[in-house]
Order: C-alpha cells, then sequence, then structure tokens
C-alpha cells in the first residue's frame, strides 16, 4: 500500500460540503479552508446577506460554492439543503454543524423559550443535519464526515450561559453517539471544541451582556482572562482543526472531541 502524500491527505477535490452558519465568524474562515482544499461548499445560513459574502469571496480565489437560506433548527431546511447540494455538487461528502448561538444570561433569568431557542439551535439542529446528511451518504455508499462545533462550555461551566452549556455538552454526546451507529456506513462524527473565538458572534454576545447588566470583569474572565496561550483565539484556528477532521489525515478518528482552545481548560 502506497502512503499518501500530505497533499492528497488534504485534497478534497470534487466533495460536496455543507457548512451550517456560514456566513461569517468560524463558520465563514470553514468555508474558505474546505474550499482551499478543493471542496465545493454550500453556505447554508438565515442571513442571506453573509451567506452571499462567503460565496462571493470563494468565487473571487477561484472555488465553488452556493448561499442558501436555511435555518438550522428546522428538519424541512436540512432536507431542503441536503437535497441541493446533491444537485448542486454531485455529491455530500462533508457536513460542519456550525450555526450556534449564545446568549449570556444569568440563569435565574433564562425563560422558557429561550432555552428552547438555544436547544433548538445548537443541539436539536446538528441532530436534524446529520440524520439528514447521513441518510444520503448512507444511499451514496461512500461515508462522510461530519464535524459538529463542540465548545469548552460542553465541557465546563463558566457562569451566566447555562442553556448554551446544556446544548454543547449535548452536542459532545451526539457526536459519540452518531460516531457509533454511524461508524458501520464509514461515516465519521467528530467534534471541534473550540475556546475563546473573536467573531462577529462574541463581539454582539459582549455588548448585550454589558447591556443586561455583566460587569466588563464577570466578561473578561468568561472570555479571555485565563488563557495559557494568550491570546483569543481566531475563526481560522478552528477552521484549521475542521480541516483535519474533515480529511484523510483524520480516516481512522471518530467520536472525538478535539479542543482548540488555547490551553483554556488546562488552568
Ligand atoms: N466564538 C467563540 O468564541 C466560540 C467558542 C466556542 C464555540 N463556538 C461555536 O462556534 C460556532 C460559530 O460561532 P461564531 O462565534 O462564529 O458565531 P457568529 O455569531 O459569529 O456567526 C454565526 C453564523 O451562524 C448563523 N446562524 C445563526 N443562527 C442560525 C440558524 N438558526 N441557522 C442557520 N444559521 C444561523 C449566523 O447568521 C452567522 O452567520 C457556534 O456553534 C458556536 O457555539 C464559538
Amino acid at each position: 500500500m502506497t502512503t499518501p502524500s500530505i497533499a492528497e491527505l488534504f485534497d478534497l477535490s470534487g466533495k460536496g460540503a455543507i457548512v451550517t452558519g456560514g456566513g461569517m465568524g468560524i463558520g465563514q474562515a470553514i468555508c474558505y479552508r474546505l474550499s482551499e482544499a478543493g471542496a465545493s461548499v454550500m453556505v447554508a445560513d438565515v442571513n442571506m446577506d453573509a451567506a452571499n459574502q462567503t460565496v462571493d469571496e470563494i468565487k473571487n480565489r477561484g472555488g465553488k460554492a452556493q448561499a442558501i437560506e436555511a435555518n438550522a433548527a428546522s428538519a424541512a431546511d436540512a432536507k431542503k439543503v441536503v437535497a441541493a447540494t446533491v444537485e448542486a455538487f454531485g455529491s455530500i461528502d462533508i457536513l460542519v454543524n456550525n450555526a450556534g448561538i449564545y446568549p449570556l444570561l444569568p440563569v435565574m433569568r433564562v425563560e422558557e423559550a429561550l432555552f428552547d431557542k438555544v436547544i433548538s439551535v445548537n443541539l436539536k439542529g446538528s441532530f436534524l443535519f446529520a440524520q439528514t446528511t447521513a441518510e444520503a451518504m448512507i444511499n451514496a455508499g461512500k461515508g462522510g464526515k461530519i464535524i459538529n462545533l463542540a465548545s469548552v462550555d460542553g465541557l465546563h461551566p463558566n457562569g451566566n450561559a447555562t442553556p448554551y452549556n446544556a446544548s454543547k455538552g449535548g452536542v459532545i454526546m451526539l457526536t459519540k453517539a452518531l460516531a457509533l451507529e454511524l461508524a458501520p456506513h464509514k461515516i465519521l462524527v467528530n467534534a471541534v471544541a473550540p475556546g475563546s473565538i473573536m467573531t462577529p458572534g462574541t463581539k454582539n454576545v459582549a455588548a448585550s451582556a454589558l447591556e443586561a447588566g455583566l460587569t466588563i470583569e464577570q466578561l473578561s474572565k468568561s472570555f479571555t482572562g485565563r488563557i495559557p496561550l494568550e491570546r483569543a483565539g481566531q475563526p481560522d484556528d478552528i477552521a484549521r482543526a475542521v480541516l483535519f477532521m474533515a480529511s484523510a489525515a483524520a480516516d481512522y478518528t471518530t467520536g472525538d472531541i478535539l479542543l482548540v482552545d488555547g490551553g483554556y481548560l488546562l488552568s
């Protein structure tokens, strides 16, 4: 058996990929890296202006991409996105469940509707897109890669994020459960768990948490105060880890949770 070169391991030419929430932040960086590696990318987002910007940039760089309006929490939208991806690119080989929301609020002020919304988008949505994608992958018989965005908050609570902690803890176990059941179909399911990453979302959340009465000290403790590598992460730090999981370099890895947190959970 010949050993593939590094270039061959990371070559995603001919692969079709879906990235939910690919319009900005971490999802956008993931779209760029998957496209750079040769994949055709379906950018699924509730914000079509943002999704179209990601697609325009990929096309400017010579890649192939399409934008599609989709709510990650919707079973009907999951079906629509998977069908559109197979139609546009010929196959669905990679799914990245990236869309997520993370409102910060003290536990006693979390209302039922907010709890439901966070669980719907972050956890139920990851399940729905994974199940629908897996069905198409099983029918095609070629296996595939599913990568979920977890979080350090799924492993360690830090305050003021109860629904988010619960949703990402769920994503970690969802990843393992799917990995076990889908392994016979050669569908590998892994998660990447980011620490504190500078994105449009984190900037908005910080601003609204300040308005809701949290202090700068509480916020900086939650975000960057205890990162051994002494910097917040950038979206591309996460995109590189997702690229690894999507590539043949990770062909013997399933059910894994890859921490990319600057050492945050060490301290
Ligand atoms: N930024 C961080 O520090 C951090 C840390 C750990 C985990 N994460 C996870 O990484 C993922 C991306 O985070 P980000 O900071 O890039 O977010 P962001 O808010 O900057 O961008 C999120 C994108 O997802 C889209 N989106 C939101 N809700 C959606 C829905 N229901 N359906 C489809 N698209 C939707 C938004 O329009 C946007 O384009 C999330 O799952 C988040 O929980 C982020």
